[in-house]
């Protein structure tokens, strides 16, 4: 258990991966690394079946701790820099579906994290965007990277080169959020979400890396991904439950073992 992320997991095998750091999680180099931690943690977990990310109901985090990044000098964020990325790596490489649940700001480092996540759920609210720019500095844990693939280079580029940020409900038009509602309720939404995922079958990992890997790829390469995936979702002992529960009681019944 980290000092400003901690992790549980309930009895539906759904982990939160909790930003505790008040008043407003910035993240500072021991966050990054306790959130890599999480991550690990909860990919190394057979329980885990489901992921999500939540910073409370007041805000999900404002960003890089701009108090700590004052006093960085290049040579120190060149070392501790991709160790961001490595973090956010871990989260986005995890087998598991992940959610974001949002309250009050994912700024900064804070959206990055949301980035990560598979889906974002938003308080109507919350506020979401990358303002580096008007500190002087650029994203630097994927934010010109996922933004972009996410969006869309030229929604990318406005959000980056203005560092304006944007509604709960700016962000879904764009695609950048998935699920707007009250702040009340985001966590349970993304919660019950993450159930529905948790009682998935095993290939809805090896749908998530055909997906997430093959966008990586040229079409070729990545069609020839998805028929190694989809032959080995026939190893699965779920398979032979989902198709054995359409033939004798009809769609939708399966209960699936993860195996
Ligand atoms: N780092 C460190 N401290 C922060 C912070 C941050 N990112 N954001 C807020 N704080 C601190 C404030 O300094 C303030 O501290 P004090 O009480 O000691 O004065 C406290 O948190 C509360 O903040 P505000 O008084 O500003 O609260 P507010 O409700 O008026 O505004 C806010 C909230 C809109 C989030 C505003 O604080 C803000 O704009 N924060 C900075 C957002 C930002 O620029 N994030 C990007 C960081 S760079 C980055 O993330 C790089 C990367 O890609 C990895």
């Amino acid at each position: 258990m980290g000092e400003f992320v901690t992790v549980s997991v309930d009895e539906d095998g759904v982990a939160t991966i909790r930003l505790d750091r008040a008043p407003v999680n910035a993240l500072n180099r021991q966050v990054w690394a306790e959130l890599g931690e999480a991550a690990v943690r909860c990919g190394s977990d057979d329980d885990v079946r489901a992921v999500v990310i939540w910073g409370g109901p007041k805000v999900f985090a404002a960003g890089a701790d701009i108090k700590e990044m004052a006093e960085t000098s290049f040579t120190e964020m060149y070392a501790h820099g991709a160790g961001l990325q490595e973090s956010l790596r871990e989260l986005e490489r995890l087998p598991q579906v992940v959610i974001a649940a949002i309250t009050g700001y994912a700024l900064g480092g804070g959206c990055e994290i949301a980035l990560a996540a598979d889906f974002r759920f938003a308080a109507d609210d919350a506020k979401l965007g990358q303002p580096e720019i008007l500190l002087g500095i650029i994203p630097g844990a994927g934010g010109t990277q996922r933004l972009a693939r996410l969006v869309g280079i030229q929604k990318a580029k406005h959000l980056v080169y203005s560092g304006d940020s944007v509604t709960a409900g700016e962000a879904a038009e764009m695609g950048l959020v998935d699920t707007v509602t009250t702040a009340d309720d985001v966590y349970e939404e993304a919660m019950a979400a993450a159930r529905r995922y948790a009682r998935g079958p095993y290939a809805l990992r090896m749908a998530k890396r055909a997906l997430d890997e093959g966008a990586e790829l040229d079409l070729d390469a990545a069609l020839r991904l998805e028929s190694t995936l989809f032959a080995a979702s026939f190893a699965t002992e779920d398979a032979r439950t989902g198709m054995r529960s359409f033939i004798e009681e009809g769609p939708g019944r399966a209960r699936f073992s993860q195996r």
